[in-house]
């Protein structure tokens, strides 16, 4: 899951470059690199590590030229070196690639029996020399990119650009997203909108299959038959300003900060006085299967509690990746949901498409409005987060759970499970929640000091059940993905099963456990680990701490909430406590090592 990005510009297009890939490095940060035409010549200049890299080996090295493509990358195949960094070049081609081209042996078997040599590791190495030897046989660029696509199996978006072309570039889509946009005399190619957004809101969305010729009077675009087809050009608005920290030390502190603002925002969109504003009706509906990835996955897994209790719904979840191989029973009268932050994440899409035949209505959950995942659903519910730049998702999956809730609430309503009174309830209990956040964040000081401690643990186990059980899974990835401490949730009751063996005073054990109906089970299964000397931190409001705090560790006093959607409110000191362990252990926090913002291959 890379980014990239092309242009066909009347300026030096090597700044406008390293630009677009700026706001693409969420897809990845291992290594960038752009390809320009000079003088009719292609040449590029490549780097390892963050786009900052790449940028000081332009000062020093410029790129001149106004037609070129870019590419930052996540490395799937080869290690992160600068002969696998793209764009890579072959003869008179060089190629930008994201996703993954499944039969690149075969070709590449192919490729080197014709005596072409490779100079990386990559699968994208076998597209730039498939066109070398197409173009070394007499055909045009265009014919070399018709007689090679078909051959391509796997999932790509590909942008290529050729020696002595500098008004074409060829831009193809088999599975990652790819948009085009179109300026004045100038033309786009772009992973999303996102990129290309201080250089226009033009865009034509690529359809799976498409292929596209793309000179700077426009881009002619073709159907994996190659014949011409058309595809609808639209205004897709996006502030195009770069998104800044806003004095803040790190993007995910501010997106943290940032929860009561747009949760609010969410419940203005959503919430009409004590109407649900939603455009949904669950009569007739006779389950939802949620499907998702990582954070998003555990907001469906807390949103299971919600559709069962509030509104008696048979619901189940399942991670993406395993959903479809595993054969799901659905049925014509259930809905399938999909939530994710970008609306790209390829194994959540994938789900989608298989869905799509077997359920009723597909709804999907997202915080980009112009994401796949939102345009191929019957229904998009937008989440209102904003851009979410930190990799550890934080205010999306607030966001997330806020809108499930919502959902939860008006399937409760249509199912005849709430009435008037109980739905006033519930909907003043969301509308606490912005007001206890700011309360919460103000725990932030307090988080650091037991934070320091944490920062020297090696393991980490949280706990909590019900509805606080997928909030310790949650809890656990914030700290193993940017602190890189092994961390593990798991439902309170579990631990005498196993884990309880991982317990002595070096394992800290986080209980996430608001003074709620489960509370005195919880505060058993703490004590199991107390009598080992495990070394307990209690999550809790002011009647749970002063209850059961005694002898602890440490305690976090958090505000009193309603039960059922404390997970919202809890999700602040996880994701607190993630952040100031990582800043004590002084890893990258906004951009942690292996990861990407968008996961676009399976
Ligand atoms: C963790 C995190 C990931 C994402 C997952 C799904 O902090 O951000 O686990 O939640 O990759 O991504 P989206 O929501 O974009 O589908």
């Amino acid at each position: 899951m890379c980014g990239i990005i092309g242009i066909l510009g009347n300026h030096e297009v090597s700044p406008l470059l390293v630009e677009g890939l700026k706001r693409l490095e969420y897809r990845g940060y291992d290594s960038a690199g752009i390809a320009t035409i000079h003088d009719g010549r292609l040449d590029r200049r490549r780097a390892v590590g963050k786009l900052i890299n790449l940028s000081d080996h332009l000062v020093h090295n410029p790129l001149p030229g106004k037609s070129g493509i870019g590419h930052t990358r996540w490395a799937t195949h080869g290690g992160v070196t600068v002969p696998n960094a793209h764009p890579h070049k072959a003869g008179p081609v060089a190629v930008v690639h994201n996703g993954i081209i499944e039969n690149f042996r075969e070709l590449r078997n192919e490729l080197t029996a014709a005596g072409y040599v490779f100079e990386s590791e990559t699968d994208t190495e076998t597209v730039a020399l498939s066109l070398q030897m197409q173009i070394d046989r007499g055909l045009s660029p265009v014919q070399a990119a018709q007689s090679v696509l078909p051959r391509l199996r796997g999932a790509f978006a590909l942008c290529c650009l050729f020696d002595g072309e500098p008004d074409l570039m060829i831009a193809a889509r088999h599975g990652p997203p790819l948009a085009i946009g179109h300026g004045d005399g100038e033309m786009y190619v772009g992973s999303d909108a996102i990129a290309l957004a201080p250089l226009t809101n033009q865009i034509t969305y690529l359809e799976d299959g498409d292929w596209a010729v793309v000179r700077r009077s426009g881009a002619e675009i073709f159907g994996p038959d190659n014949a011409p087809i058309q595809r609808q050009k639209m205004v897709v608005n996006i502030d195009a300003t770069r998104i800044e920290k806003g004095g803040f030390k790190h993007f995910m502190a501010k997106e943290i900060a940032e929860q009561p603002g747009v949760l609010a925002d969410a419940m203005a969109h959503y919430l009409q006085d004590d109407r649900l504003n939603i455009d949904v009706d669950f009569a007739g509906v006779g389950r939802i299967t949620m499907v998702a990835c990582g954070t998003a996955s555990y907001a469906c897994h807390v949103a299971k509690y919600w559709f069962e209790q509030i509104a008696g719904l048979p619901c189940e979840f399942d991670i993406a990746s395993e959903f479809r191989y595993r054969e799901p029973v659905l049925s014509p009268t259930s809905w399938a949901l999909f939530v994710s932050q970008s609306g790209e994440t390829a194994d959540t899409l994938a789900a989608l498409r298989y869905a799509r035949e077997h359920v009723a209505r597909i709804v999907s959950v997202v915080n980009v409005p112009t994401s796949s995942i939102a345009r191929e659903s019957d229904l998009a519910l937008p989440i209102m987060a904003g851009v979410e730049v930190g990799v550890a998702s934080t205010k999306a999956f607030t966001c997330q759970l806020l809108v499930l809730a919502l959902l939860a609430l008006k399937a409760g309503v249509d199912r005849g499970r709430l009435d008037a009174a109980a739905l006033a309830g519930h909907i003043a209990a969301l509308r606490a929640l912005p007001g206890l956040m700011n309360h919460a964040l103000q725990m932030s000081g307090d988080i650091a000091g037991v934070a320091d401690d944490l920062a020297r643990a090696r393991d980490v186990l949280f706990l909590g059940r019900g509805a606080m059980f997928p909030l310790a899974l949650e809890g656990a990835l914030k700290l193993k993905e940017i602190s890189y401490i092994h961390a593990e949730g798991y439902a309170s009751g579990e631990l005498k099963h196993g884990p309880i063996a991982l317990i002595d005073e070096d394992v800290p054990v986080i209980v996430l456990a608001p003074r709620d109906a489960l509370f005195e089970k919880t505060v058993s299964n703490m004590q199991e680990v107390m009598a080992r000397n495990g070394k307990v931190l209690l999550i809790s409001d002011k009647a749970g701490v002063e209850e059961a705090g005694q002898k602890t560790w440490a305690r976090l006093m958090m505000p009193d909430c309603s039960p059922m959607f404390a997970p919202i409110l809890y999700a602040l000191p996880a994701q607190l406590l993630a952040y100031h362990t990582a800043v004590a252990k002084g890893t990258d926090v906004d951009q942690p090592r292996n990861l990407a913002k968008s996961v676009t291959v399976e």
